[in-house]
């Protein structure tokens, strides 16, 4: 079984700063991805949009040119969502979207995840007139939608966690005042953020990582898993069935591909574990285990890979192909960051990609 496939976008990959970016992005490159939304949660963040780096922050001018000499030139197209602050203001957005370099930003939960500690409340935005601006300019908002400041119970329990409660005290409010706001829900994990993405209107869709449609919070548990250690966590099994019966739907225009490859160097450490899987270089090998790809579901795993992608976010579809066959591989491990199979004990894929 060999499947040809369009080159696709990665649209939430994590590629870092200073010299590991240049593995980062080439296993990308291997992995037949042709263009990519690179995540601007570096230190310093990307709060800014043209001009110097300072200490404080960087721009996505600076970040963008960074990225293209790491290797990233080769990709048809990157774009650097900005990371918004408490601090961004509704002109940096309109005057960004002017010149064409601010397309995207993205909304963190303060402290709620990886260098997340600059973001601001999801209020702020509402009420200040950077959202307006956005829905104003047609850019669009990448959100991590997990409420912020929950612990216990309310962070991780049986009946709730921060995704379910964001889904279902933000989202709709913030669908309703910013009507025609093109929102990416960046790597949903609930039944709940699957439904709300479900019942909202075309401008509203979503992303899945390879790890929220293969594992649940019990793969991470039984024996300890750390490599499947990500934000926001493995859920339930109805969860995952959820997810994967988005993506896997034969009229799914709405749920795309969007890894959230976050390579770290260490992970677990005596005093806990950096979040993020890292799958550079196998996640087109891991999407295709979470379809099952075969003949009949081909065209639906092109749709979820390489069509529904670009086609929200205006991106003209590859005309480069790479292949998927169901032979067995043991992926090339460039750099110090661990992919998540090898993570997880595991000495080959099921697939052999081609370029
Ligand atoms: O698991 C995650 N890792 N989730 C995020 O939101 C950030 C990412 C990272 O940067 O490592
Ligand atoms: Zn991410």
């Amino acid at each position: 079984m060999k499947f040809t496939l369009p080159k696709w976008y990665d649209l939430h990959v994590h590629f870092r700063q200073g010299a590991p970016m240049e593995n980062y992005i080439q296993a990308h490159l291997d992995m037949g991805c042709c263009g990519v939304l690179a995540m601007p949660n570096t230190k310093p963040p990307v709060t800014h949009v043209s001009g110097k780096n300072t200490e404080q922050y960087w721009t996505i001018e600076n970040y963008l040119s960074d990225l293209k000499q790491a290797g990233g030139e080769a990709f048809d197209d990157i774009i650097v969502p900005l990371y918004l602050t408490g601090e961004t203001s509704a002109k940096m957005i309109t005057e960004g979207a002017k010149d064409g370099i601010l397309r995207a930003c993205k909304y963190y939960p303060p402290h709620g995840t990886t260098n997340s500690e600059h973001g601001a409340d999801l209020n702020i935005y509402m009420e200040n007139g950077v959202f307006s601006a956005m829905e104003e300019a047609g850019l669009i908002l990448n959100i991590h939608g997990e409420e912020h400041g929950l612990s216990g119970e309310t962070y991780f329990g049986e009946s709730s966690n921060a995704e379910d409660y964001f889904y279902k005290n933000h989202m709709p409010k913030l669908v309703k005042k910013f009507p025609s706001l093109k929102i990416v829900c960046e790597h949903i994990t609930t039944k709940t953020a699957a439904d709300f993405v479900n019942t909202a209107s075309d401008d509203v869709v979503a992303t899945i990582t390879p790890q929220h449609l293969l594992y649940t919070v019990a793969d991470l548990l039984q024996g300890l898993k750390y490599h499947l250690y990500c934000l926001p966590l493995l859920k339930f099994e109805k969860d995952r069935n959820a997810l994967l019966e988005a993506a896997t739907d034969k009229n799914n225009t709405k749920f795309f591909a969007g890894t959230d490859s976050a390579p770290h160097t260490t992970k677990a450490t005596e005093c806990g574990c950096a979040a993020g899987c890292y799958t550079g270089g196998i996640a087109p090998q891991l999407y295709a285990d979470a379809f099952n790809l075969n003949e009949d579901n081909l065209e639906t795993f092109k749709n979820f890979l390489c069509l529904n992608g670009p086609q929200f976010y205006g991106l003209d579809v590859s005309k480069e192909t790479f292949t998927l066959e169901k032979k067995p591989s043991t992926p090339v491990i460039a750099g110090n960051a661990i992919p998540l199979h090898t993570g997880l004990g595991h000495d080959e894929l099921n697939w052999t990609l081609n370029l």
